[in-house]
């Protein structure tokens, strides 16, 4: 079983978007995935009360997440994708202590970038693998990122900092989809905002292969720096 946690002390940094988008584009019958919602704030329970089909199912974890990970287990689930509040509480502990991969969300500004520091002590603290995504930038011209995303980029490999070589865009169909309790392909199949879920999951699951030894080729994340 995977346990993938979308953690950053910074709120807004796109920890609920991307358990969302995720969660609908990884979700099949054949594919079991358990939805966690620990942030009290409950902005992914708000989608999956929107999207109506349990489909993939939720619990709450605003009281711990160890319990729910254990019974996954049992269950043969073989994806639990957390979404976590932005603070360093307990709750955040317990999470980043029962991930396979963390995923940090993280817009380019100052704030966002000071608060990834923490988010990653902790969990170089636990030794547990992580991965930056660089979320809500200005699209790619000619497939060639922004010179902000470029510079930014750059900056936080000198810092020797794990980044996912893809980016999420600023994009309505974002919000747009999780309004209306969707995941990007479910809103607009093909769109380049489906494109960019579809890939971020690619680089989530070859990571995921590398932890467990199953994938030798180059994974975007890194265990204790
Ligand atoms: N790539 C994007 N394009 C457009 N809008 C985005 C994008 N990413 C996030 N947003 C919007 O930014 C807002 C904050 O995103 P989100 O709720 O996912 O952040 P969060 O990290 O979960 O915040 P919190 O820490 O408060 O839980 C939301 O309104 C969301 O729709
Ligand atoms: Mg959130």
């Amino acid at each position: 079983m995977n346990v993938i946690v979308f953690a950053s002390r910074k709120g807004g940094s796109g920890k609920s978007t991307l358990t969302a988008h995720l969660a609908a584009h990884a979700y099949k019958p054949s594919r079991s995935v358990l939805l966690v919602d620990a942030d009290p704030q409950g902005s992914l329970t708000l989608w999956h009360k929107l999207r109506g089909t349990n489909e993939p199912p939720l619990v709450d974890g605003t009281d711990g997440v160890r319990a729910i990970v254990s019974s996954a287990k049992r269950q043969g689930y073989e994806w639990v994708f957390i979404d976590t509040p932005p603070t360093m509480s307990a709750v955040v502990t317990d999470a980043i202590h029962a991930a396979t991969l963390i995923i940090i969300p993280a817009r380019l500004t100052l704030f966002d970038l000071a608060a990834i520091k923490e988010t990653m002590d902790l969990a170089r603290q636990l030794r547990r693998p992580y991965a930056v995504v660089i979320n809500g930038v200005p699209p790619r011209r000619d497939n060639t990122e922004s010179p902000f995303v470029r510079e930014a980029r750059a900056a936080l490999t000198s810092l020797n900092v794990p980044v996912w070589s893809g980016q999420i865009t600023t994009r309505n169909n974002y919000s747009l989809a999780l309004a209306e309790g969707e995941g990007a392909a479910e809103y607009e199949a093909g769109s380049e905002a489906a494109n960019e879920i579809a890939s971020l999951w690619t680089a989530i699951d070859k990571s995921v292969k590398a932890i467990h030894g199953h994938y030798a080729g180059v994974a975007m994340h890194r265990v204790a720096a």
